[in-house]
């Protein structure tokens, strides 16, 4: 008569657990015999529960031996989950649908328009020479756009061809130069004020290659006790050279502008060029009329200041060298992307 003794019973249960690992045909089966054959109330568990009823001496081995036997059913199915692991991988790699070699496609992120690059780095310059930067609304007033700033009614700037006028009777601001007033009204009376203001203005114009009825301006103030032309002249070419990397030189043409005396547009050109060399119009500027010091609140017997206007669509077609000033405004990812 043959009785099986723990021992028989461990190497059974460990062939067959072994060869139902090996007979696995997937992932879901073998998770099935892993918790039937390794399970804490399984067979081999059980086992362990007879060792007292061993002689003492054959306990410590017998423990032992089941638990090796433990480790490599747990080792079989470890190498038999990759094996499937590998052969899946295998499968997609041929699948010719998928090709796993082939390269991500690039993540498409944004990027500023030209026009607010440009500005901010106009915005950097300035503020590394003591202005702050202020923001202005775009439907203005009368006032505000043109009596303000000493534009008479008869001006060509009001007419209807010019200005964009709102059925309320305000109007789509012309220019920035009325952020001058409300910077100046916020001071109250007390220089210093050192301002730029960066923004949208709007003419009722036939649009081409060089106009648009939206466009983009920036306005600079510096009003202060004994601001001079030279303080002006100092200030604009020190801010352009830094604008266009470079030393520039700078001239100023006189030009009218009703809201400053004396007015002028101010040209410049690379530091050292030959006299021959050419010059570029850049921006109007002039001394802040009287007139328009006293509507801002400031007692033009005690300060003076200086103010500019400066067209951001050129700079930004000069930099990027884009030839049509439409292309700015017209939402086009075309013309965008190039940038
Ligand atoms: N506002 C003027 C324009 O739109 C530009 C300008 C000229 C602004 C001279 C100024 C200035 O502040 O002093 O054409």
């Amino acid at each position: 008569m043959s009785t099986t003794t723990p021992r028989d019973e461990l190497e059974r249960l460990s062939r067959e657990a072994l060869a139902a690992i090996e007979a696995a045909e997937s992932g879901e089966q073998l998770e099935q015999i892993e918790k039937t054959a390794l399970a804490r109330k399984g067979p081999l568990m059980s086992l362990m529960r007879g060792i007292k009823d061993l002689p003492a001496e054959e306990r410590a081995p017998f423990g032992q031996a089941v638990n090796a036997a433990r480790q490599s059913l747990e080792e079989a199915v470890v190498s038999r989950r990759d094996a499937f692991t590998a052969q899946r991988l295998a499968a997609e790699a041929s699948d010719t649908r998928f090709d796993p070699s082939e390269p991500a496609r690039p993540l498409s992120h944004g990027h500023l328009h030209p026009i607010t690059r440009i500005r901010r780095e106009a915005e950097e310059v300035f503020m590394g020479l003591g202005f702050s930067v202020v923001d202005g609304p775009e439907v203005e007033t009368e006032a505000y756009n043109f009596d303000y700033l000493n534009i008479p009614s008869h001006h060509p700037a009001r007419d209807m061809q010019d200005t964009m006028w709102l059925d309320s009777g305000h109007v789509m601001r012309t220019h920035t130069s009325p952020v001058q007033l409300r910077a100046m009204q916020r001071a109250e009376g007390k220089p210093p004020v050192r301002v730029i203001a960066p923004g949208r203005v709007f003419r009722n114009e036939q649009p081409d290659a060089t106009h648009e009825h939206t466009f983009h301006q920036v306005e600079g103030l510096m009003v202060d006790e004994g601001v001079s032309v030279a303080d002006m002249k100092a200030v604009l070419r020190l801010a352009l050279s830094r604008l266009f990397g470079g030393s520039v030189e700078v001239r100023l043409r006189p030009h009218y502008f009703p809201f400053v005396e004396p007015g002028f547009e101010l040209d410049m050109r690379p530091a050292g060029s030959p006299d021959d060399a050419p010059w570029l119009e850049i921006l109007g500027c002039g001394m802040v009329h009287p007139e328009v010091l006293r509507a801002g609140g400031m007692d033009p017997e005690q300060v003076s200041g200086f103010a500019f206007g400066m067209g951001l669509d050129r700079l930004a077609m000069m930099r990027f060298g884009i030839e049509d000033v439409r292309w700015m405004m017209s939402g086009d990812l075309r013309f965008l992307q190039q940038f």
